[in-house]
């Protein structure tokens, strides 16, 4: 598994894959470098990488919690500022910009009692950048949220949403997925 989701991380990048691509991303992409701990950390590795894991996160500027589900193929554009809740689930081929929030909602009731949900972001979803999901919403297969949307209901599959509060102002798009791995 953790060879796989390498090799599809890789793939995001360079459109193929190959040990000298992993290494050269490993060299020059801070991003990489954090998906790459992310992956040794849900690995046989996990507790070795885990400290590891927080330096290559405050060196890319990001924060992507050790136990977030994440498919094969994430691709994290820039990066700065991206926050990702740790009850997030992400699919394969995810492209996630800088300052996008994947974050927890909480619903709190009359009586104080709190109600928590986190995203799930489907396969082939491409999140642009600032874009902020909030709570236990479904954003589906090949949507893509524009740059500084803000979430917090589900949206179907092949949508493009715009704005604050939200809109889906396409339906049936084509997915952007730069190098899709397979
Ligand atoms: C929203 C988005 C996904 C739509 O892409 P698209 O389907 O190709 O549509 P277009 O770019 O042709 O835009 C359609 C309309 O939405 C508007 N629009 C584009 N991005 C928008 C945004 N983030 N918020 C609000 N409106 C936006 C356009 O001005 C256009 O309006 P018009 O029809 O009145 O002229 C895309 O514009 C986007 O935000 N991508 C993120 C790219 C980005 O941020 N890149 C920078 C990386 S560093």
């Amino acid at each position: 598994v953790l060879l796989a989701s390498l090799k599809a991380d890789t793939h995001r990048i360079h459109g193929r894959w190959s040990w000298p691509l992993l290494l050269s991303s490993l060299l020059t992409s801070r991003t990489y470098r954090a998906l790459f701990t992310l992956r040794l950390c849900q690995s046989r590795w996990g507790a070795l990488a885990a400290p590891l894991h927080r330096l290559t996160c405050a060196s890319a500027g990001v924060d992507l919690p050790r136990r977030t589900e994440v498919g094969p193929g994430l691709a994290i554009n820039h990066g700065w500022g991206l926050v990702v809740s740790a009850g997030s689930r992400i699919g394969k081929n995810v492209t996630l910009f800088h300052g996008v929030t994947l974050g927890r909602r909480d619903r709190i009731g009359r009586d104080g009692t709190r109600d928590i949900g986190y995203p799930t972001i489907e396969d082939e979803v491409c999140i642009g950048p600032h874009a902020v999901v909030l709570g236990a919403v479904t954003i589906g297969r090949g949507s893509r949220l524009a740059a500084g949307a803000v979430v917090t209901d589900s949206v179907p599959p092949r949508s493009v949403v715009q704005g604050n509060p939200a809109q889906i102002v396409k339906t049936d798009c084509q997915p952007d997925v730069m190098n899709p791995c397979g």
